[in-house]
């Protein structure tokens, strides 16, 4: 088999994930961390039990460390390109927090067959987007695993005052998407053979494309929370913030942004093995208060991997943001909801 060949292979011959790496749905998971004590100390400044894109360490006055941990299955038969998003979405995390990655560790599992080449093309993929975001590799540890995967651990800086927590949302505040989402259904579609490359070739680059410029942009900004959309897609992320700060996020459903064809998709029965726990979980958390298709709801629930920045910024700074995103060539950013005061659901749906 090529190399090629021979990855696809080992892509078609996953069936426990979908559009992104399997994960826990979240309710599973909070409940097997409640188990678990830790002890925070002064320093914790975000801590295990706070539901936030990474952790984050108080070091000194002025500096505090950012820590994520993130690895995916293959989401294209393009190792390149895998080590690309897999690498962009694990550096996600520390920009989501308004952190700047620093040093990074490989983390990857290889099946013994696996040729040196796709290898290769992995780790360079990775390394190329670990160097466009300025930090560096310092080393990290392979094991052979039947199911290809790979990922990265990352640690970044961020100064102890402006941590962009989720529990930060304030109500007037206003929403900032800063890409499409609907990745994950594509990439399920893509696995199926339902799209080729090429059809997907947007919801690629996006997937690819740091959230470097996206956080540059916005610490420029007085921005108190964000969030990166990933594995608990749109809603479920929202979620998280309005959660973490007891506030319901009204979303304007006709302006998110999404992928050409993600809608079209969800439409003809294809899903990711995520959407349905993503929905379980935000559905019973949601007041909808417009009429939304079966596929609409779904695609809210996509999840992403290394999808965009939710920002949520002061309604008065919100169109000079949103300029400037546009300006550095963030075309799809759109303004899609605002932070409300808490009125008995998380989120509401318009
Ligand atoms: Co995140
Ligand atoms: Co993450």
């Amino acid at each position: 088999m090529s190399n090629l060949e021979e990855f696809n292979h080992h892509l078609t011959s996953l069936t426990s994930s979908g559009g992104c790496a399997a994960k826990y749905s979240s309710t599973k998971l909070s409940t097997i961390l409640s188990f678990l004590q830790t002890e925070d100390t002064p320093n914790v400044l975000i801590g295990f039990n706070k539901n936030d894109d990474a952790g984050v360490y108080k070091f000194s006055e002025d500096l505090a460390l950012v820590f994520t941990v993130d690895i995916n299955t293959p989401i294209i038969d393009n190792p390149y390109m895998f080590g690309q998003i897999a690498a962009s979405n694990a550096l996600s995390d520390i920009y989501a927090m308004g952190g700047i990655p620093i040093a990074c560790l490989n983390i990857a599992c290889f099946p013994n067959d696996l040729a040196t080449n796709t290898i290769k093309d992995i780790l360079q993929g990775s390394l190329n987007k670990i160097q466009e975001s300025g930090a560096v590799l310092l080393g990290g540890h392979t094991i052979k695993d039947k199911e290809p995967k790979f990922g990265l651990s990352v640690i970044g800086t961020v100064h102890p005052n402006k941590i962009w927590a989720n529990s930060n949302a304030k109500p007037g505040n206003v929403l900032i998407l800063t890409k499409p989402i609907g990745n994950g259904v594509l990439f399920s579609a893509y696995k199926k053979k339902l799209v080729s490359e090429i059809d997907i070739n947007e919801c690629i680059r996006s997937s690819i494309l740091l959230n470097k410029s996206a956080a540059e942009i916005a610490s420029n900004f007085n921005l108190d929370t964000a969030t990166d959309i990933t594995g608990f897609g749109l809603l479920g992320h929202a979620l998280e913030i309005a959660k973490a700060s007891s506030v319901t996020i009204e979303i304007d459903t006709e302006s998110v942004p999404i992928f050409s064809k993600s809608k079209a998709m969800y439409e003809q029965g294809i899903s990711t093995s995520l959407t349905k726990s993503n929905l379980e979980l935000t559905y019973l958390n949601s007041q909808i208060k417009k009429e939304l298709t079966a596929s609409q709801i779904n695609l809210l629930n996509d999840p992403q991997t290394n999808g965009g920045l939710l920002l949520a910024i002061s309604e008065g700074e919100s169109e000079d943001l949103l300029n400037c995103l546009h300006k550095a060539n963030l075309i799809k950013a759109r303004i899609i909801g605002k932070i409300n005061e808490y009125s008995g659901k998380y989120l509401t749906l318009n």
